[in-house]
């Protein structure tokens, strides 16, 4: 069984975070929100996972900033988002940048989010609401517990 700790951000309606809760409500893994970690040793970990939403069409800014200041981190990741609009392609870049680190990307999971970023769809409430849903929770258990059994 592998030891996970999953350092995420998620400031837009803490759907990443919600994802994450109700994971670690059945699977065991460390969460630590990217702004509380000051030299936190996570080289015991077999795996590190990476949260958030997609701003911009990329992971939140503080994970890479993260990984370029932490020498000693497992090299075997996993990344999960939130996001607006389904994409496959918004970890493309983050998943790079880890890959360039010599940090091995197992696998990406994402699902929608609520977003009431584009001022256009304000007057609605937003777009992807009542995301994360029952469903998406389900999903992401069933992705992370396939991580967590892999050697
Ligand atoms: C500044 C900003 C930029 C965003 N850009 C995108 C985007 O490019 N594509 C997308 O699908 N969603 C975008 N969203 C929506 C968020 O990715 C989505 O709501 C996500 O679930 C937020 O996660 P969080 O609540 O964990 O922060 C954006 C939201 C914000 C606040």
């Amino acid at each position: 069984m592998q030891k996970i700790a999953v350092i995420y951000k998620s400031i837009h309606h803490h759907n990443t975070e919600k994802v994450l809760k109700e994971v670690q409500k059945e699977i065991p893994m460390d969460l630590y929100e990217v702004s509380d970690l000051h030299d936190t040793d996570l080289s015991s970990y077999d795996m590190i996972g990476f949260a958030s939403g997609i701003y911009n069409s990329d992971m939140h800014k503080s994970l890479a900033d993260f990984v370029s200041l932490s020498p000693a981190l497992p090299r075997k990741s996993f990344i999960l988002y939130t996001c607006g609009t389904n994409n496959y392609y918004y970890a493309s870049k983050f998943r790079k940048m880890l890959s360039q680190r010599g940090i091995e990307v197992v696998d990406i999971f994402h699902c929608k989010g609520h977003d009431t970023y584009p001022k256009i769809f304000r007057p609605i409430g937003g777009i992807a609401k009542g995301h994360p849903n029952e469903k998406d929770i389900q999903k992401a258990k069933a992705f992370v517990k396939n991580l967590v059994y892999i050697d």
